[in-house]
């Protein structure tokens, strides 16, 4: 490699790891969105790229529903419903710790008072706080709206695989220019989220997305949550 090559790569990677970096850090989770749709080629290129992610053994866990139309109203509202009469809910599989140990509560905590926050939604304001989780069933007025499922049969480390392909679908997006956000909630009554869409009894609900174009004008996509410092999570030993 000659002086000149070595420049050009030294350039290259230094615009890739800016590109990188610019991802990483521009990406956050969207909660009010345009009224303008993304093509449907844009979404399986997406997930063409998003599926390069690495798995164990390659097993490439996880299948993608997307929802349109009368299926998605429905869906809406059998949720939303079934929230307001205080079913219980019943996850297919546990994502939190129970109970939550305090310095992870703490976390929880500031992630929930930046978003209500940013909206104007005091901890007494039981209805603002109730109207927001429920714009989570409507997959924030998103205009592509996917639920993701994976086999039941699957150990954690799938949910791991997937997760990567999940991250790689929301940095996929933002390269172009589009927001998102993964949506725990739409996991509550995994037995309505089946019936309504006939997904297999053999899939669990592991959460839905929200695809689309941020809102810039939305006080809750604002919102930029902190994270831990280095070294509060990494240990080095010699
Ligand atoms: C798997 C998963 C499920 C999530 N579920 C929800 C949800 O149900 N409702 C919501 O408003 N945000 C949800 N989020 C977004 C997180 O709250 C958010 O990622 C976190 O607070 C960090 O903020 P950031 O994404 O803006 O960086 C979810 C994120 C992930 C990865």
């Amino acid at each position: 490699m000659d002086a000149t090559d070595l420049a050009t790569a030294q350039t290259a990677s230094a615009s890739t790891m800016q590109a990188w970096q610019a991802l990483a850090e521009g990406r956050c989770s969207t909660r009010r969105f345009l009224d303008r749709s993304v093509p449907y080629e844009w979404i399986a290129q997406m997930l063409k790229e998003a599926r390069r992610a690495p798995s164990g053994a390659n097993l490439q866990p996880g299948e993608f529903v997307w929802i349109e139309g009368a299926a998605r109203l429905r869906l809406t509202h059998r949720l939303v419903e079934a929230h307001r009469r205080g079913e219980p809910q019943n996850e297919d599989y546990s994502y939190f710790p129970d109970p939550m140990p305090m310095v992870l509560r703490r976390r929880q905590a500031a992630a929930a008072q930046a978003l209500y926050g940013a909206i104007g939604a005091a901890r007494e304001d039981v209805e603002a706080r109730r109207e927001q989780f429920e714009r989570n069933f409507r997959f924030f007025d998103a205009p592509t709206a996917l639920i993701v499922t994976i086999d039941s049969r699957m150990g954690s480390g799938c949910y791991m695989d997937l997760g990567m392909c999940l991250y790689g679908f929301m940095l996929a997006a933002a390269a172009r220019g589009l927001a998102s956000c993964a949506i725990g909630a739409l996991a509550s009554y995994p037995g309505i989220v089946r019936e309504v869409l006939g997904v297999d009894a053999s899939q669990s609900i592991v959460c839905g997305l929200s695809i689309g174009y941020a809102d810039p004008s939305a006080p809750e996509n604002k919102v930029r949550t902190l994270r831990r410092d280095v070294p509060d999570f990494l240990q080095v030993v010699q």
